[in-house]
């Protein structure tokens, strides 16, 4: 570390500098922690008053485990808290969303023009005839329609469930039927280091026995324009241009359900996580408004894509409720060269940066000649989501991005909690390896088994012990699964993540407890790439498991056997990685696939993936019991 840091190093925390706090929203995270603990209802309840209600709740939380209502009979729309009162608060002409292309092209829409398109765009799903209620899949790039689509779905109270543009029509279709969408919105296709990436043929494919499916509209960017050839296809523009330019949003109670998200599980297909009205936006607008410290002057950056639950609610309802501008980008990190997104930092004078480690461990690898390039004085908090950010890490994004003068927020939260709920609050000393201490608002806690909490130091899961407004409300069509997550320990939110506390009640995430993959700060399901594998005709058997890798966290091994008469090749190889892309899409590829004449199973059946990893990694396979002869 070089001596004009502004920092205090004591072995194990960082102090930031106490200038930090001066303008932040928390001031001391005890003192915020202690009050929330003093009244909790009314800590929320102090949040909500901060956002705009049709009608305001009778009761802050009504709570039946594991069911929880929050804000009941509260009316609000979350579209209007995201547009309206920036609109009427003067703010029409503030930059909502700053978009960059592939190709380093610029489109920025202000929020009065957001708010237009968004009405126009809800006008045009109605003419299709969506009504509240409806589930519309949106499957697109990264561009500004597809949070015009997202918008657009809340103003009118359809349930959007959007589904990451890098899945393959597999993973799209069984996302269409679970939810039943009567819509899906696309584009004809993305475009990825200079390359064009067709989107359109894989949702043909996947609307292929997916009855519920009455309309699919297209946004053509490329040209010359793709045709439209069936009656069922309809054109982004075009829908567009209706009539009516005003819409006026629908009156939401606060538990109507506001979009479904799919997420991989340990076993069977993903989990429709459906988030709620209220709640949801309660939970977002307060961490982002007071963990990432977010002010309506700020920029902010999420990497993230929309189609994961970071983008949903740090690029677009966070962000938006608090009035902030938001940068998005179609762009990969290193292409044309990795210093592509520090020139975007230094260009859109960009605040508030949130990433995730693998992205910076990418960029560690690449050198701090390339960020150094540019002048990142501009940022003010860096973020980091998804997977455990290691000291190594840490100490880098602090020290080469940060200029030791930026406090890390290392977040963690999942698809599930719909907002953050462990980090280091702005200010606070900071641990590399440490998420931090629960958000205030969250009692989260390292237990055993029995729920007993750990002593400090000793490993166990984490576990969340009380509601909060953001929770996931239900599994979409599979209530059994949502109670689960209820009451696998004790009565608690089981988050199914490892973690270790220290004395300070820190908070330091171990990874996954359960066969769910992090590849690249993405959930992987194992049974998810299994079943693609199992789907291709030369494989009888597979197990797939996590191998520990530097760069991505969790890289993919896959254990095959054959079926009669397939010969194992490296060209068979290749096959398989084709189907699983095809089917799940990039994100999920085997790295490494070994052809297996047997698998370790229990004796019911069970693949042990726990014996496969052992072995490979050369541990002790641990309790072998249960272990078929
Ligand atoms: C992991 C992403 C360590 C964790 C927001 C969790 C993390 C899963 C962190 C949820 C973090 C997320 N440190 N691990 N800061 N953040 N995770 O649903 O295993 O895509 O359970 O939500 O990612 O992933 P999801």
């Amino acid at each position: 570390m070089s001596e004009n840091f502004d920092v205090k190093l004591d072995g194990k925390s960082y102090l930031p500098d106490p200038s930090v706090k001066e303008s932040s929203w928390i001031q001391d995270y005890e003192t915020a922690y202690n009050d929330f603990l003093k009244d909790p209802e009314g800590h929320w309840a102090n949040i909500a008053e901060e956002l705009d209600w049709f009608r305001k709740w009778d009761r802050v939380k009504e709570w039946e485990h594991p069911y929880a209502k929050w804000f009941t009979n509260a009316k609000t729309n979350i579209t209007y808290n995201c547009l309206d009162r920036h609109i009427f608060n003067g703010k029409r002409n503030k930059v909502a969303i700053i978009w960059v292309g592939d190709d380093g092209k610029e489109e920025v829409i202000t929020y009065r023009q957001l708010y237009r398109e968004v009405m126009r765009f809800a006008n045009g799903l109605k003419s299709l005839g969506v009504v509240k209620g409806d589930r519309v899949c949106i499957y697109m790039p990264l561009v500004p329609e597809q949070i015009i689509a997202m918008l657009a779905c809340a103003r009118i109270g359809a349930v959007h469930s959007v589904v990451f543009g890098g899945f393959g029509s597999n993973a799209l279709h069984s996302r269409i039927k679970d939810a039943q969408a009567k819509i899906v919105v696309t584009a004809d296709a993305a475009i990825r280091r200079g390359k064009r990436l067709d989107l359109k043929t894989l949702v043909d494919k996947a609307v292929v026995n997916a009855s519920c499916v009455e309309k699919i509209v297209v946004l053509r960017r490329m040209s010359p324009p793709m045709e439209l050839f069936s009656e069922i296809e309809v054109d982004f523009n075009e829908i567009l241009d209706k009539e009516d330019k005003e819409c006026e949003p629908e009156v939401m109670d606060s538990e109507d359900p506001l979009f479904i998200l799919y997420t991989s599980g340990t076993t069977g297909p993903a989990k429709g996580i459906v988030h709620t009205c209220g709640g949801y936006m309660v939970g977002t607008y307060y961490t982002s408004k007071y963990m990432l410290d977010l002010k309506e002057s700020d920029v902010m950056w999420c990497t993230a894509d929309p189609g994961w639950i970071t983008g949903h609610s740090y690029i677009v309802y966070g962000p938006l409720s608090v009035g902030a501008t938001i940068l998005i980008t179609e762009a990969t990190p290193d292409y044309p060269n990795p210093g592509i997104w520090w020139s975007m930092i230094e260009e859109f004078d960009v605040t508030v940066f949130y990433t995730a480690p693998t992205a910076i461990r990418m960029f560690m690898r690449q050198g701090e000649e390339w960020p150094q390039k540019y002048n990142l004085d501009c940022l003010r908090i860096l973020g980091s989501v998804g997977e455990p950010l290691n000291p190594e890490a840490f100490e880098w994004y602090y020290r080469v991005i940060g200029k030791g003068k930026c406090p890390i927020l290392d977040t963690w939260w999942q698809t599930e909690t719909g907002m953050h709920m462990i980090t280091t609050a702005v200010g606070e000393p900071m641990k590399p390896g440490f998420a931090g201490r629960p958000v205030p608002g969250i009692i989260a806690d390292v237990v055993d088994e029995n729920g007993q909490p750990v002593p400090p130091g000793t490993g166990g899961l984490l576990v969340i012990k009380e509601p909060w407004p953001s929770m996931m409300r239900t599994v979409y069509g599979n209530d059994e699964r949502y109670r689960q997550y209820w009451s696998t320990i004790g009565n608690y939110y089981t988050a199914g993540d490892l973690a270790v506390k220290d004395e300070d009640g820190y908070i330091m995430i171990l990874g996954r407890s359960d066969d769910v993959l992090i590849v690249a700060g993405h959930n992987i399901g194992s049974a998810e790439v299994e079943s693609a594998l199992v789907s291709h005709e030369a494989v009888a058997e597979a197990a797939v498991i996590g191998k520990p890798d530097p760069l991505k966290g969790d890289s993919i091994k896959a254990f095959i056997i054959l079926r009669v008469g397939y010969k194992a090749s490296d060209k068979l190889k290749l096959d398989l990685v084709y189907h699983v892309r095809m089917n799940l899409g990039p994100i999920a590829i085997p790295s490494e696939i070994e052809f297996v004449e047997s698998l370790p199973k229990t004796r019911s059946g069970k693949i042990m993936r726990r014996v496969l990893k052992a072995r490979e990694l050369g541990k002790d396979p641990g309790d072998l019991s249960t272990l078929e002869e």
